[in-house]
């Protein structure tokens, strides 16, 4: 054999390896519904130009991606009404969803992008960037002579309408700054409803104009720590809350990123730190009422039959309306107990009135007071109503048109509220809530649960399982939680949301038939780049790394 041939041999499987990595397949989170790869590289020039119709809200959109897609590429990126040699060509297709998009990327012809709405081009967008190292994503520059991507065809649109986060900032605080970023990380896996859970018995977290002593006082306690079993209270005075101007800072910030706010303010149960404000609103308004510094179910609730307590809902949902414009809100309806309503007595005369027995039935009427309420106003303040799912207990012809968010025995309450007529959200406590521990490991932080909340288990949920689909078209989609007794810190909740955030993400997007736990897995591998890069704290137990 001579000695050119021999070489050949030897350097052949180098240069086929060489090809199979230029030929990598990048990775996509959620996976796409229809997703094609060709084996070619479309290779950016240095004068990037993107050809956009001129549509207003279409165009705000490509301006954000040019502005990010140039500081992290080094590419001059610039937006032309035509040009012949464009690498990004965008046109607006009528015919697709509000979510969906086309998105082609040939060798020859560069990227082509197709949408009917905002939303649709922010998606194609992200999955875009996707086909980039993770620096495109976290908006990091990178010095590169030659960006090039896989050639692939993409057509996309998501399994559900309602792709949400949970966050509950009642028991802890996190700030303006935290919440950005994990809007940020949201948008990242195409979710698109922050339910924004503000209120609860250990904190008021919202400004509220009419009533300034929710947060003057019941933003406050005498303790950081929740207590629970060993574990004593700290006595810092402890809280804060989002002014009005944050409030429209951050729905404004997610508008931007496709995300609609659903505020939270949970009523009647969870509600002591109100009552600590306004005592009036309890049963027993001339007892003490404080800020809880404690865990578990407080038996202090709102007065559902009070008239001030009408009052104070409706003045509180004004300025919600006000504040919020997505047009859903949500009053809680969870874990309310009735001890203090079976011994009040304006509570047993509404009973009474309304012919019931049964003291759950007062919540739901309470609810009716609220709806009917909101229904006197105009169209453009119309809001419609969601609860936890405990509310099915009681008389649910009172609750309308409202959705249920179902979160104990989720799968069986979804299905009974589908059967009733509501709408459903499926929220199921195992394994969506991904405050959790994320492993049996005992250096795991302090958290609830056992370590069964695993990535794999949070992937592994199948929405709507066995429900027929005549049902199922009540189920509007999923949602994860994030629940903070034990949660202090900005890290702590990145920790537990990263990575299995972007689980729940591919159940609301990615038909259920593609969805397989090792292949995600693999997909999701390169993000841990862009968790480093945006300085996310995350859990890399599927990678069998330690906590
Ligand atoms: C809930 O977990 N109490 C909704």
């Amino acid at each position: 054999m001579k000695l050119r041939h021999l070489l050949l041999l030897l350097l052949l499987p180098t240069a086929i390896l060489l090809q199979a990595r230029k030929m990598i397949r990048p990775s996509i989170v959620p996976l796409p519904a229809v997703i094609e790869w060709h084996n070619a590289n479309y290779v950016f020039p240095q004068d990037v130009h993107i050809v956009c119709p001129t549509a207003d809200s279409l165009r705000s959109v490509v301006e954000r991606f040019s502005a990010s897609f140039a500081k992290s590429t080094g590419l001059n990126v610039k937006i032309v009404r035509s040009s012949k040699k464009a690498a990004i060509r965008i046109t607006h297709d009528a015919t697709l969803g509000a979510e969906a998009y086309r998105l082609n990327v040939s060798a020859t012809d560069g990227v082509s992008i197709a949408a009917a709405r905002p939303a649709g081009l922010f998606y194609a967008l992200q999955s875009l960037k996707q086909l980039f190292p993770r620096n495109v994503m976290a908006e990091v520059p990178v010095a590169n002579d030659r960006w090039s991507i896989r050639a692939v065809s993409i057509e996309d649109a998501p399994r559900y309408g309602w792709r949400g986060f949970m966050l509950d900032e009642g028991r802890h605080f996190f700030g303006k700054e935290e919440v950005k970023r994990v809007l940020d990380i949201m948008a990242t896996y195409k979710m698109n409803r922050f339910h924004w859970h503000l209120t609860e018995d250990q904190g008021w977290r919202i400004e509220i104009k009419k009533y300034p002593r929710l947060t003057s006082v019941g933003a406050w306690r005498e303790s950081k720590v929740l207590p629970w079993g060993d574990v004593p209270r700290d006595h810092q005075h402890y809280g804060g809350f989002y002014t009005q101007d944050d409030i429209r800072e951050i729905v404004q910030y997610a508008r931007e990123r496709f995300i609609e706010i659903m505020p939270e303010i949970d009523m009647p149960g969870h509600f002591q730190a109100a009552l600590a404000a306004y005592p009036e609103l309890s049963c027993d308004p001339d007892a003490k009422h404080e800020v809880w510094v404690g865990q578990g179910v407080s038996a202090d609730v709102m007065n559902v039959a009070s008239p001030q307590a009408l009052q104070f809902t409706k003045d509180v949902v004004d300025e919600l309306i006000s504040l919020f414009p997505f047009n859903y809100l949500h009053l809680g309806g969870d874990e309310c107990p009735t001890y203090k309503w079976e011994r009040n007595d304006l509570c047993k005369k509404r009973l009474t009135e309304i012919g019931s027995t049964n003291f759950r039935d007062l919540q739901t009427d309470f609810y009716k007071k609220i709806s009917d309420y909101i229904a006197t106003k105009p169209q453009s303040e119309q809001r419609r109503l969601i609860f936890w799912n405990e509310v099915l207990h009681g008389n649910t012809a009172a609750l309308g048109n409202a959705t249920i968010m179902a979160w104990i025995g989720a799968d069986g309450a979804a299905k009974e509220a589908a059967r009733r007529g509501f709408d459903a959200i499926l929220t199921p406590q195992i394994p969506y809530y991904i405050n959790r521990k994320q492993s049996a490991d005992p250096a795991e932080p302090l958290s609830q649960g056992h370590g069964t909340e695993s990535l794999e288990a949070v992937y592994n949920y199948v929405p709507a399982k066995g429900v027929s689909p005549d049902l199922q078209t009540r189920y509007l989609g999923v949602q994860a939680n994030f629940w903070t007794e034990w949660v202090e810190e900005a890290w702590h909740l990145e920790y537990l949301l990263l990575p299995r955030l972007a689980a729940v993400a591919e159940a609301g997007w990615t038909p259920q038939e593609h969805r397989h736990y090792p292949d995600f897995l693999h997909r999701l591998t390169p993000d841990r780049e862009l968790y480093f890069l945006r300085g996310y704290a995350y859990g890399r137990h599927a990678w069998g790394d330690n906590p």
